[in-house]
């Protein structure tokens, strides 16, 4: 047994699942956000989640599908937000239609989410619907904080880390304690596997901030330096604005103001002052606090050292991500 077979499984059922034909520019954007890739990171955490308590995994494959669309539907919206123009190496919705297009498909595919895990048994249904609303409420708020905080400049290290853990990291939580719940765990280890999906969140949200600056374009599919332009409160910048003093300083506060620019000169400059102060070795230094906080909470999961493997092994690869 591997991670791979969870998600070959879930791109089979993926590949087969139906969203809708008329009108096309209501439907045609899901099928495309939803064919360009994408790691599927979440659906596979609530089959890990399920596969530690069953071999019976397969069960929690449709809810695993309601967090995958789910997830692109916050996609598909993000990236009108932050005026993304490519994702996984593609132009994004509102690029290749337009910006209402994409918000009316994100709509309808949030439903979808919902209608995809109405899959689960009865009983389960209320207390998972409950979980997966509060989760929704959490991404929203943290993504209103993530946009509020480009037009700010007093954003703490705790302020930035309370909001990736609301839109990032709470749904990676939920993801893993939603398998865990389909597959009748109990109850207190469903809470510490959403700890450690959380943790995983942060650092993966962490990771991803990394990658905007230090990723490869080939490779990351998204614009590397999006987060630099936006002036996003990412760790990197609240970090390089903790560490710069004199002249350092007064550039890097000179490009956030900046109204008028080249964007690749912003890009390349806020990078070089990144690299001067260290920023990146920081970056990945908070990032493995993190993950080593998931390993050592699933070390207190009170379930098979062989089952538990499986989780670890698909956590570490994300750790070590390109994109
Ligand atoms: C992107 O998520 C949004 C973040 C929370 C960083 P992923 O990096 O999981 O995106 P895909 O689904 O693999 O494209
Ligand atoms: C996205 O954060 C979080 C949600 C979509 C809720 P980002 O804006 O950093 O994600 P990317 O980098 O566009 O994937
Ligand atoms: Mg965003
Ligand atoms: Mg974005
Ligand atoms: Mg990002």
């Amino acid at each position: 047994m591997n991670p791979s077979l969870f998600l070959q499984t879930l791109n089979d059922e993926i590949a087969r699942q139906r969203y809708g034909e008329q009108p096309t520019e209501l439907y045609e954007p899901i099928r495309y956000l939803m064919a360009i890739g994408g790691k599927r990171l979440r659906p596979v955490l609530t089959l890990l989640g399920a596969a530690l308590y069953t071999d019976d995994w397969a069960r929690a494959l449709r809810p695993a599908m309601a967090v995958e669309v789910f997830h692109n539907f916050t996609l598909m919206h993000d990236d009108i937000m932050d005026k993304a123009p490519l994702r996984r190496g593609q132009p994004t919705v509102h690029v290749k239609w337009n910006e209402n297009v994409g918000i009316l498909s994100g709509d309808v595919m949030l439903v979808q989410a919902y209608e995809l895990l109405l899959d689960v048994d009865d009983d389960l249904l209320k207390p998972i619907l409950r979980r997966f609303n509060r989760t929704a409420a959490q991404v929203c708020e943290g993504q209103q904080g993530d946009m509020n905080f480009e037009g700010r400049s007093d954003v703490t290290e705790a302020d930035y880390l309370e909001m990736i853990r609301l839109k990032t990291a709470v749904l990676l939580g939920f993801s893993l304690e939603l398998g865990a719940m389909i597959a009748r765990a109990p109850l207190a280890d469903c809470d510490l596997l959403r700890r450690v999906g959380e943790c995983i969140g942060l650092g993966f949200q962490l990771k991803d901030d990394y990658l905007d600056v230090y990723g490869e374009p080939g490779k990351f599919g998204k614009l590397v330096g999006g987060d630099i332009l936006a002036n996003k409160k990412t760790f990197l910048l609240i970090e390089a604005l903790e560490k710069a003093t004199g002249p350092t300083r007064y550039e890097l506060t000179r490009w956030l103001a900046a109204t008028e620019y080249n964007p690749v000169e912003k890009v390349e400059a806020v990078t070089a002052i990144y690299d001067q102060l260290g920023i990146g070795e920081a970056t990945a230094t908070l990032m493995n606090r993190y993950f080593d906080q998931a390993f050592s909470l699933l070390d207190q999961l009170p379930v098979e050292a062989r089952r538990k493997a499986l989780l670890r092994q698909f956590a570490e690869q994300l750790i070590s991500r390109e994109r």
